[in-house]
Formats: C-alpha cells, sequence, structure tokens
C-alpha cells in the first residue's frame, strides 16, 4: 500500500544538495510534494535534483541560493512560487557546524559569526520571505533543523550550539506569531552516537521521516498491535479508529463495557481491521495484566500501549477543595494505572527488544490551566515517568512518549467543563495562538498515530504538546502585543 502524504503540496528546502536536506527532499517527492532545492552547491543541487525528479516523477528542481543572503532567499522563495503557484512547506535546513573544535578557548569572532549568518540569519530570512508567500493563503508550515546539541550537552562547539539553541527561540517566538495559520515546528536531529534507545539505527532517513510528519497529514501502523486504555470514548477511542484505518489491530481496554463493545465493533465493521473490547479497570493489576495477555493471545504481539484512560475527579480547582479520596482516586488511574499498563507491555516487549509505549497527559503537565490541583499534580507525574520510563526501557529498544492536548471536546471534558462542543470550540478559536485552525479530538489521535508509528523510531521521552504553540505565550508580559 502506497501513501502519498504530500499530494500537491510545493516544498522548498534549504541545504537540500545533501544530507538531511537531500534525504528529505527525496521523501516529500515520494510522497507526491513538488520539491525546490536550494542550495549553495550548484552542480550537486542540479544532478541531486534530477536523480530525484527522474526517481519520484515529481518536478524537482534547484536554485543556487545562499541562506545568509536575503535577495537569495527571496529568489529562491519567488521561484516555487512562480513555479508552482504557491508555497506549502518551507523547510530552513541548511546549517554549518563551523570550526570543529568545541573548546572555549578557539572561540573566534570570525567563525563564529559565520555560524550565526547561515544557522540563525539564514533561518530568519526563510521564514520571513516564506511568511510573505504564506500568510495571503493563510495557511503553511514552515520547519526547522535545531539538533540535539539545543537539548543537550553534545561535546561540540559553543557557537555550533548556541546558534542550534536559537534556532529554537525562534520556532517559538514565530510559533506566538501564528495568526496567518501558519504552523512554525523545529526539527532536532539526533545522533546514533549518543543513543539511549538500544537496538535502533537512526540516519538521515529518520530525520527525513520527522519533517515528513511535520510537514504533513497521514502517517500508518500496517500489522501493529496496539492496546488502548480508556479506548471506549472521546481520545482514546478516536485514536482506536485512526490506529484502525491505518492498519492496526486494535483493543480497547475499558471500565465502560456496553460502550466499548459497540464501539469496537462499530470501528471492525469500518475499517476492516480487527477491534476488540476488554473490561479493564486500570487501577487493578490484574485487569490490566489481563489485557495485555489478551492483546498478545489475539494477536501475537503488544506494538503500542497507549496508557490514555484519565478522570478529572471533582472539577473545582480551589485548594480548599482538596479531599484525600478524590485525590487518591485521580492518582490512582492516570498514574498508578498508567505505571501498571508500563509494566505490563513492558514484561511482553522486552523480549521482542521493541514497543512504543504512550501516555496522555494533559496541557495542565505545562501550564496553569484552573483545573483540579489532583488533575494537574497527577498529569506532571505522568510527563515524569514518561521521562524515567523512556530511559529504563530505552535499553530494551522499547521508546515511551506523551502527548499533552489542549482541552478538546470528549464526554468527560464536556461535563467537567459544563461546555457544549460547539462552545469549547469557539472558546479554542478565541484564545487559539495558532489561528485558523478548527481543533478537536482528530489531532490528539493524529499526535498518537505520528508517536505510535515507525516515523517516530528515533523519538523517545518526549513530551508532544497539542496546543499550536498555546503554551508558549506570557501575554502577561507587557511586550506581547499580539
Ligand atoms: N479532552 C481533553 O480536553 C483532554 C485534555 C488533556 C488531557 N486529557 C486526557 O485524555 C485522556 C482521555 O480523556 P478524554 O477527554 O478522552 O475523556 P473520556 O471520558 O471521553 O475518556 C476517558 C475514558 O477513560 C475511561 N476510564 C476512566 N477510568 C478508567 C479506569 N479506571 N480504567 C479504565 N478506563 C477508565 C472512561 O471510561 C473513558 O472511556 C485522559 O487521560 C484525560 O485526562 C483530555
Amino acid at each position: 500500500m502506497c501513501f502519498y502524504r504530500l499530494q500537491g503540496k510545493v516544498a522548498l528546502i534549504t541545504g537540500g544538495a545533501s544530507g538531511i536536506g537531500e534525504g528529505t527532499a527525496r521523501l516529500f517527492a515520494r510522497h507526491g510534494a513538488k520539491v525546490v532545492i536550494a542550495d549553495v552547491q550548484s552542480d550537486l543541487g542540479h544532478s541531486v535534483s534530477k536523480e530525484i525528479q527522474s526517481e519520484s516523477g515529481q518536478p524537482v528542481s534547484y536554485v543556487q541560493c545562499d541562506v545568509a543572503k536575503d535577495s537569495d532567499v527571496e529568489n529562491a522563495v519567488k521561484t516555487a512560487v512562480s513555479m508552482h503557484g504557491k508555497l506549502d512547506i518551507m523547510f530552513n535546513n541548511a546549517g554549518i557546524t563551523g570550526k570543529y573544535d568545541p573548546s572555549i578557548l578557539s572561540i573566534e569572532r570570525e567563525d563564529f559569526k559565520k555560524v550565526f549568518d547561515i544557522n540563525v540569519y539564514g533561518g530568519l530570512l526563510g521564514a520571513k520571505h516564506a511568511a510573505t508567500a504564506m500568510i495571503p493563503q493563510k495557511k503553511g508550515c514552515i520547519l526547522f533543523t535545531a539538533s540535539i546539541a539545543s537539548v543537550s550537552y553534545g561535546g561540540i562547539p559553543h557557537a555550533y550550539t548556541a546558534a542550534k539553541h536559537a534556532v529554537v527561540g525562534n520556532s517559538h517566538s514565530f510559533s506566538c506569531q501564528g495568526d496567518g495559520g501558519v504552523d512554525l515546528k523545529t526539527v532536532q536531529e539526533a545522533s546514533m552516537a549518543v543513543a539511549n534507545l538500544k537496538g535502533v539505527s537512526a540516519d538521515a532517513n529518520d530525520i527525513a521521516e520527522a519533517a515528513l510528519y511535520l510537514g504533513s497529514e497521514e502517517s500508518r501502523l500496517q500489522g501493529k498491535a496496539a492496546l488502548i486504555t480508556g479506548g471506549a470514548s472521546g481520545i482514546g477511542e478516536t485514536t482506536a479508529r485512526l490506529f484502525a484505518r491505518n492498519g492496526a489491530k486494535v483493543v480497547i481496554a475499558d471500565v465502560q463495557s456496553e460502550l466499548g463493545h459497540s464501539v469496537s465493533k462499530k470501528m471492525e465493521s469500518e475499517t476492516g481491521q480487527p477491534v476488540s473490547y476488554v473490561h479493564c479497570d486500570v487501577t487493578k493489576e490484574s485487569d490490566i495484566e489481563n489485557a495485555v495477555n489478551a492483546v498478545v493471545s489475539k494477536h501475537g504481539k503488544l506494538d503500542i500501549m497507549f496508557n490514555n484512560a484519565g478522570i478529572t475527579g471533582k472539577y473545582d480547582p480551589s485548594i480548599f477543595s482538596t479531599e484525600a479520596e478524590d485525590f487518591k482516586k485521580v492518582m490512582d488511574i492516570n498514574v498508578y494505572g498508567g505505571l501498571l499498563g508500563a509494566k505490563h507491555a513492558a514484561r511482553v516487549m522486552i523480549p521482542e527488544k521493541k514497543g512504543c509505549i504512550l501516555f496522555t497527559a494533559s496541557l495542565a503537565a505545562v501550564i496553569y490551566g484552573g483545573v483540579p490541583h489532583a488533575y494537574t499534580a497527577s498529569k506532571h507525574a505522568v510527563v515524569g515517568i514518561t521521562k524515567n520510563l523512556a530511559v529504563e526501557l530505552g535499553q530494551h529498544g522499547i521508546r515511551v512518549n506523551c502527548i499533552s492536548p489542549v482541552a478538546v471536546f470528549t464526554p468527560s471534558v464536556g461535563r467537567a467543563m459544563g461546555l457544549d462542543e460547539k462552545t469549547l470550540e469557539a472558546v479554542n478559536l478565541a484564545i487559539a495562538n495558532l489561528k485558523g485552525v478548527k481543533i478537536d479530538v482528530n489531532d490528539m489521535a493524529e499526535a498518537a498515530l505520528y508517536l505510535g508509528s515507525e516515523e517516530s523510531k528515533f523519538v523517545s521521552g518526549f513530551n508532544l504538546v497539542v496546543d499550536g504553540g498555546f503554551s508558549l505565550r506570557h501575554s502577561a508580559l507587557g511586550f506581547d502585543k499580539s
């Protein structure tokens, strides 16, 4: 089965003549995009684009462009638009390491300036000219290649590290100007040399896959077996449907048996994939053990464990309403239930030396949300165990990630907040950082799909915040005028 995930899209990729840029150009074209490669290596750029064009059957061309020169970047964007009528994806990927000496004593102004000119200013120019083309379209996607050096120490030159941190900063600050419907994302490169996740070899293709995910709207799970707790309703139900639609065999684990049975039957007939239900209270170890065993005996394995079941608890955000029973229940389901899910998933995944464990955390684990303290504490705890488990289970080739959704309408959120679907949708549109994008449970399911698929095979310990950049804003700061 072949999926064209960028059909009809137009992409401009700087530094596209070699490495990650070339790999991405190849993958984008294979997925139906019209690609323009912008680079300073003319001979290579021409030959690579010809080769990709004949391989993929898509129009792939080359434009000479030094990203540090405003007129070159402007010309590259205009070339893409005049050739293909629009620009959908701008991938600011061009970059250099500079002089490869990590000692502070070797810092030199010329080298530092060059690294910043290309890695940072070049990306700013790319974003500027892409935004000029994208804002009238009210949509578009701008990507940057940062680096693992913008996340943790890598023993690499200070100028490069500083530049890649700056790239992440720029990505955030553009994100906060999302009014034009333009989406800003940063791809972090990682290297196998420092891998925590064992047995997975990463190369430029994995970075290209990350760029493909960030620039596209679909992905797949052919042949995978997934267990989804809290799968009878809301985010879990929508994820189960999307997983099945993408070729996964799904087992829904929930306490709502009647709903779980009917939902899974409906999904099975809709998607043609095996979808079944198992009764499981995530706070009971024997239930979780049984649910995991049911997946393995039905499908021979467990590839994805999605610990999604959760409750808000008593919906009163005041500290004075904190009650032991309610607190205990929220922690039991949201945290201990997730730990039990991870434990039994790990039991069957470790011998396979692979697997993927996901959790649903919340935006409340990132910023204040006016939600109850017990819930907030539980979701912070979920992010914490995601990181802990990513390190422990990385030794066995198992990835562990979580998603943090902004508020989207589901039965429990509607009940807790006392809002109907239309009202919550209107509130989300009004307060959104990323303007013009309607969101719902499907967007959370898409995030889980990415983390559950091979496209994220080198992503672990990550909290994927699905909020359109909302949590990055500090509107209390006087200088945020938007
Ligand atoms: N909807 C949102 O806006 C939002 C935002 C952030 C985080 N979340 C989180 O998303 C997850 C899913 O919530 P939702 O919004 O889809 O709500 P939902 O109520 O529609 O789904 C939750 C499901 O969990 C099940 N469940 C509850 N207790 C259980 C238990 N002990 N064992 C097994 N299943 C149990 C429920 O029966 C239900 O089917 C939760 O972890 C929630 O905290 C939701």
